[in-house]
């Protein structure tokens, strides 16, 4: 395994434990609102540390861009970690037992290590970029389904952001139409990690932040999957706005979303 990897395996893990204890007892969870359906807790802010100082032990120059810190420049900026430490806090919060930690390394802009750890189920997915993705050390494929018919798909609804709700409302009944089953599970980095797995045939969402994304990216593509924008190209990265899957479903999926498009998803 690639020493970053494995830096980034152990804060995950030290990281999904701590949320993992604090979600069995349940006490000495503290809430706080960020803004409309958005909330915190302590354990988001806790593990977080606990990622930064794993990471900054090892690599004290590499800079960090953290959901709940935001960035914290290095002398290294060619080195960047994306970190959500607690992916799917809703679910925390109301006790359902979906929710991940997601650590990614960017060198130069570009995603090279990645880690989406499930502490409840005890799943760790990992990739590095041009060695595959796995899943507790298995390799993981995306699936194989030709088209979008039966197809299971995964989404994130746009419940802290409704502008676009219209256009996400049109698009799913389109894709809905079609596919085999839709899915809201509540975690973005849990969602891209299914995909790769072939759980999900395929994943859309709209507004997601860097490090809801940026590890299941790579161990979505990893698998073999695709990543794109809602018209096919490379905005997401700018916009948030993602579909993925394998490519055979990713096409199909893009073809239905088409005459739904606007200007403010594109
Ligand atoms: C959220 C989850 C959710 C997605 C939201 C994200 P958080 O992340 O990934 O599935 O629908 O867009 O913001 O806030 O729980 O880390
Ligand atoms: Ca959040
Ligand atoms: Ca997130
Ligand atoms: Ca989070």
């Amino acid at each position: 395994m690639h020493p970053m990897l494995n830096i980034a395996v152990r804060a995950a893990r030290n990281a999904g434990d701590l949320i993992a204890k604090a979600y069995e007892q349940f006490d000495n969870v503290e809430v706080e609102q960020k803004g409309l359906n958005d909330f915190v807790t302590n354990l988001d802010k806790e593990a977080e540390q606990a990622i930064i100082y794993t990471i900054r032990k090892s690599y004290p120059d590499h800079s960090i861009i953290a959901e709940e810190s935001g960035e914290l420049e290095g002398a290294d900026t060619d080195h960047q970690w994306v970190i959500d430490p607690l992916d799917g806090t809703t679910n925390f919060i109301k006790g359902i037992p979906h929710f991940a930690v997601s650590i990614a390394l960017l060198v130069k802009g570009k995603i090279e290590q990645a880690v989406v750890y499930d502490p409840i189920r005890n799943e760790l997915f990992t990739a590095s970029r041009g060695a595959g993705a796995q899943l507790n050390g298995y390799r993981l494929r995306a699936s194989n389904n030709k088209d979008i018919n039966g197809a299971i798909l995964a989404t994130g609804f746009p419940f802290k952001q409704k502008h676009n709700l219209e256009t996400y409302l049109s698009i799913f009944a389109s894709l809905f139409a079609d596919a085999g089953d839709m899915r809201r599970a509540g975690s973005a980095a849990l969602d891209l990690a299914y995909v790769a797995a072939g759980r999900a045939d395929g994943y859309f969402e709209l507004g997601l932040k860097p490090w809801d994304f940026a590890a299941g990216e790579l161990i979505a593509k990893e698998a073999g999957a695709i990543v794109t924008d809602f018209a096919g190209n490379h905005n997401y990265v700018k916009t948030g706005n993602l579909v993925a899957g394998n490519p055979k479903v990713v096409k199909t999926m893009l073809a239905k979303i088409r005459p739904h498009l606007t200007d403010a998803i594109r």
